[in-house]
């Protein structure tokens, strides 16, 4: 990997390892994401991807190895502790709140990282209800990016399944992270909305975010990933530019079985 001169890594994975029971869903998988980065971690269901998220965001505690964030080791952090350092996700099976409107999910997403937090705001406490303003006006911000707007007062449940992907994106946004990891953001979209989402994509990594993909539509990793990561049986198996990995012959087997050997 090309490191510019100086450059810290925004994330550092080391040896990371988790096990579930005597399976081994992610098996010593190192690697790096340098800031501004977009990189994709594609591999056959049940390689391990999902997991590495969960372990990134606090879900599950690595067995072994290290998460370093901002050269801070998050072992051990809570998920919101970790929310609350700038890294952010959405979910390979979508959670919106299905009870609350569309901007009300964007504005959960925004006090994440408020002063005050969820508790003072449900008080109303004075200072709360100003920064409750603030929290408003940049839900409303994020919700325009995703193209979402007209759908701000709906209940979340009465929206589509695409749109409540682009929801979910929001509010993820909403807490203005450093790093957005991304579980399958493609899945279940028609053709439209994935292109539509390679072009959010790309807006939210102008912005400044970094951001980890996980994805199934290639035509999609491909297009927009400056590096791809590839899990196989929770084991990395290729790393590298997305033309170089598509040629790795361990990578097509992978995929494609036994076809290949
Ligand atoms: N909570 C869990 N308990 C037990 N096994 C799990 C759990 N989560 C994932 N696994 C197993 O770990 C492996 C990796 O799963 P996952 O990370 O979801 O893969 P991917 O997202 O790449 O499809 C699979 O064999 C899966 O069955
Ligand atoms: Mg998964």
């Amino acid at each position: 990997m090309t490191k510019p001169n100086g450059m810290e890594p925004l994330l550092e994975v080391r040896a990371l390892q988790k096990f579930f029971g005597g399976l081994v869903a992610v098996n010593e998988v190192s690697f790096q994401v340098m800031p501004g980065e977009i990189v994709a971690i594609i591999g056959p269901n049940g390689a391990g991807k999902t997991t590495m998220f969960n372990l990134l965001s606090g879900v599950y505690v690595p067995d072994k190895g290290e998460v370093v964030f901002h050269g801070e080791v998050l072992n051990g952090k809570k998920p919101y502790q970790i929310a609350q350092r700038g890294l952010a996700r959405t979910f390979q099976n979508l959670q919106v709140f299905d009870n609350m409107t569309t901007l009300e999910n964007v504005m959960v997403g925004r006090h994440i990282r408020s002063a005050y937090g969820l508790l003072s705001a449900a008080f109303r406490l004075p200072h709360a209800r100003r920064e409750e303003g603030d929290i408003h006006e940049q839900a409303w911000h994020y919700l325009s990016l995703v193209h979402l707007q007209e759908q701000a007062a709906m209940q979340a449940c009465n929206l589509s399944f695409g749109q409540q992907r682009r929801l979910e994106i929001a509010r993820a946004l909403a807490s203005e992270p450093a790093l957005l990891l991304l579980d399958e953001p493609g899945a279940g979209l028609t053709r439209e909305e994935v292109e539509e989402l390679d072009g959010l994509i790309r807006n939210i990594r102008d912005a400044g975010a970094t951001i980890l993909l996980v994805e199934h539509d290639m035509d999609l990793v491909m297009g927009i990933a400056d590096r791809v990561i590839v899990l196989n049986h929770g084991e990395k198996i290729a790393a590298g530019t997305p033309e170089t990995v598509q040629q790795d012959q361990r990578v097509i087997r992978a995929y494609l079985g036994e076809v290949w050997d």
